[in-house]
């Protein structure tokens, strides 16, 4: 019988500690798939005393069982996906890219911070990584797809026709024209490596399921960041939410089995764009120094603030989540009150919805009680009395169960509730 895949979903603005939870659940499945993104997105697994930074390899890399895809919609950028390889040394025949995922070339990361320049103080703060121009490359169908790394004579000649056909553009945003021949030796080099590798992935995620393999899929950045379901224009360029998994692997959605959303126990946010619950304070900065909210793709401190229940609630229903991974509850530890977001101020009433534009919104706050310490509980009945209400609290706002509970960067500090 046809199994159904488990999905991985971020429920804010990224960040939220999928790494530690996709790597936990790596380890008992079969396959393990990446849907959408690129090399913006930052997984920090933390193993004893070794820490492993993925960006395009899916979690299930450390499982030497598991397989691992990089599906088509993913932007995936040879260069950078190469140097992350190395890190490896057994990977052949447990890592598939799809050959229909998009290139994303070093001129896209150029047109990105060109643009970031152009716009000033309307910048959206992206990773600089290009993300941006090769999705949009694709949706204008200019993109170019990994499977034509099979033949780089030809694909050297349609990016190089590409450049003509833009050279007024990139000329104003001083983005510079290839040289043809090392741009075919690029190519060339990219082919060399990453051919073994490239293959039709749609078919192998349908097979495994229908043999009966336990799937995984991982989503990358966050609810809050989809492109259309985000904070608009303040988002990444993809469709971050769990339909994406669908289109970005080739699954219908009766494929789609146990969803479990992530969610930090605070909200943090890299970049610009609105974010209601933020914390410019002191409390802002202690989330931020407890957390270490610093990113793993750029270095940038994080925006911290409270866990924004409005958002989460919308976030739970888009998802379809089944379960909530609430995580890092430890970086709460002896606040004396801790503030959920549970209303917004907008047009001079208050209303529990996201509407179209969190610019205009306030948050309206509810205040909990603190607690001194839940950092490495292992079993629910060890946190304190306030953690476990808070905990009670949150699941009534959200509409859903939270069913995982993680109270310190280690594998084993996870309580997973039955
Ligand atoms: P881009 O994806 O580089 O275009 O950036 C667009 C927005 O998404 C910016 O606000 C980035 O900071 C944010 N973003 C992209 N990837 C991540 C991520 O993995 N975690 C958190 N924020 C991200």
């Amino acid at each position: 019988m046809s199994n159904q895949a488990d999905l991985i979903v971020g429920l804010q603005w990224g960040d939220e500690g999928k790494g530690k939870i996709v790597d936990h659940m790596a380890q008992t499945h079969d396959y393990v798939c990446r849907f959408a993104g690129g090399h913006n997105a930052g997984h920090t697994i933390v193993v004893g005393e070794e820490k492993i930074a993925l960006h395009l390899i899916p979690s299930g890399v450390l499982n030497p069982d598991a397989k691992n895809i990089v599906g088509n919609g993913v932007v995936l950028s040879p260069v950078d996906f190469i140097e992350e390889m190395s890190q490896f040394d057994d990977l052949e025949g447990r890592l598939f890219i799809s050959d229909k995922a998009h290139l994303l070339l070093p001129y896209h990361a150029a047109i990105d911070q060109a643009r970031e320049r152009m716009k000033g103080d309307k910048a959206i703060g992206t990773t600089g990584k290009g993300i941006g121009p090769a999705y949009g490359d694709k949706v204008a169908r200019v993109g170019h797809r990994v499977g034509e790394l099979h033949h780089p004579r030809k694909l050297a000649d349609k990016i190089m026709d590409y450049f003509s056909m833009n050279a007024p553009v990139f000329a104003a945003m001083g983005v510079e024209t290839p040289d043809a021949q090392e741009l075919y030796h690029e190519l060339l080099e990219y082919r060399e490596v990453l051919e073994p590798y490239i293959t039709d992935t749609t078919l192998l995620v349908q097979k495994a399921l229908e043999e009966g393999k336990r799937v995984l899929l991982e989503g990358a950045q966050g609810t809050m960041l989809d492109i259309d379901h985000g904070t608009y224009p303040y988002v990444t360029s993809s469709t971050t939410i769990s339909a994406g998994a669908c289109s970005g692997l080739g699954l219908s959605p009766k494929e789609i089995g146990r969803v479990t959303g992530i969610a930090k126990a605070y909200c943090t946010r890299v970049g610009n764009g609105p974010f209601p619950s933020e914390d410019h304070g002191e409390a802002g900065q202690r989330l931020r120094d407890r957390g270490h909210e610093y990113g793993t793709t750029t270095g940038r401190a994080r925006r911290c603030g409270w866990f924004d229940a409005v958002a989460m609630r919308h976030a739970v229903r888009i998802n379809g989540v089944d379960q909530v991974a609430l995580m890092k509850l430890d970086v709460l530890d002896g606040f004396e009150e801790i503030k959920v977001c549970v209303g917004y101020e907008f047009e001079g009433r208050e209303i529990d919805y996201v509407p179209y534009d969190l610019e205009e919104v306030q948050p309206v706050y509810r205040i909990f009680k603190g607690w001194k310490r839940s950092e490495g509980a292992r079993n629910f009945e060890e946190l304190p009395e306030a953690a476990r209400e808070y905990i009670g609290a949150l699941e009534e706002m959200i509409g859903c169960r939270i069913g995982i509970i993680s109270t310190s960067p280690e594998r084993e500090d996870t309580i997973v509730r039955r």
